[in-house]
């Protein structure tokens, strides 16, 4: 079957399917590729308020927002954005749409914690984003990120056909750094702290989770 992507916002729309509840925010706030395995939103330390990149259909957004942490995402798809809005907005949570980048450059606010899940911190040049997430915390506050671990001898830009080799030429990028490089990378933007791990999958050989805590 063809696949109708043909812009880089319309692949990340597809992942509006598959709406959540909210009796699966209970289980919502993990960092790893498995409900209930690894580390959970303890990684966050006792922040006040949250910003998440690359929120998609704000699940986390939405558990940290109904336990009192104010919490927002910012995504760039905008049928998650008004999908999450439609059903996080109630509990507390906000949601706003656009480019990362172009969101943290537009704003003077700043966060306690800023984090990814598997989000916008994998499909954007760290060069560009970590600078200016560390100028959006409150001194003292912190970065937390996950993904996949990386293919190993892969790293910087790893590019996809988001379309399918039979569609339209849609490019992603996706970064891949092992842990020391991203804590390099970490540690040039100005973070201090920088702890980035592999942490192992529940099976033997399976993909492990790349998960990287630094602060400010
Ligand atoms: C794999 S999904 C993860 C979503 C969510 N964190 C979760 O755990 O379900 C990646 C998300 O990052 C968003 N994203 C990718 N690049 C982005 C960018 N440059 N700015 C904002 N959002 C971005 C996509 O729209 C998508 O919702």
């Amino acid at each position: 079957m063809a696949n109708p992507t043909s812009t880089v916002t319309e692949y990340w729309d597809r992942y509006a399917s598959g709406v959540s509840a909210e009796s699966d925010l209970d289980t919502a706030f993990g960092w790893t590729q498995w409900d209930g395995h690894g580390p959970g939103r303890e990684l966050l330390g006792d922040a006040g308020s949250a910003l998440e990149l690359g929120c998609g259909r704000g699940v986390e957004v939405a558990a940290l927002a109904r336990s009192g942490v104010k919490t927002e995402g910012v995504d760039v798809s905008l049928v998650q954005v008004e999908q999450a809005r439609e059903q996080w907005e109630p509990l507390g949570a906000r949601f706003h749409h656009g480019d990362v980048i172009e969101f943290l450059r537009g704003t003077e606010q700043r966060w306690d914690a800023i984090y990814s899940v598997w989000g916008a911190v994998w499909f954007t040049n760290p060069h560009l984003l970590l600078p200016l997430v560390r100028e959006r915390l409150e001194p003292g506050g912190r970065l937390v990120f996950s993904h996949a671990e990386p293919v190993p001898g892969s790293s910087g830009p790893q590019g996809m056909y988001g379309g399918g080799f039979k569609g339209r030429r849609v490019w992603l990028h996706q970064w891949a750094a092992a842990p020391g490089e991203w804590e390099e990378l970490l540690r040039a933007a100005g973070f201090e702290h920088a702890q980035v791990w592999v942490e192992p999958a529940p099976e033997l050989d399976h993909v492990g989770t790349l998960i990287g805590v630094a602060h400010r």
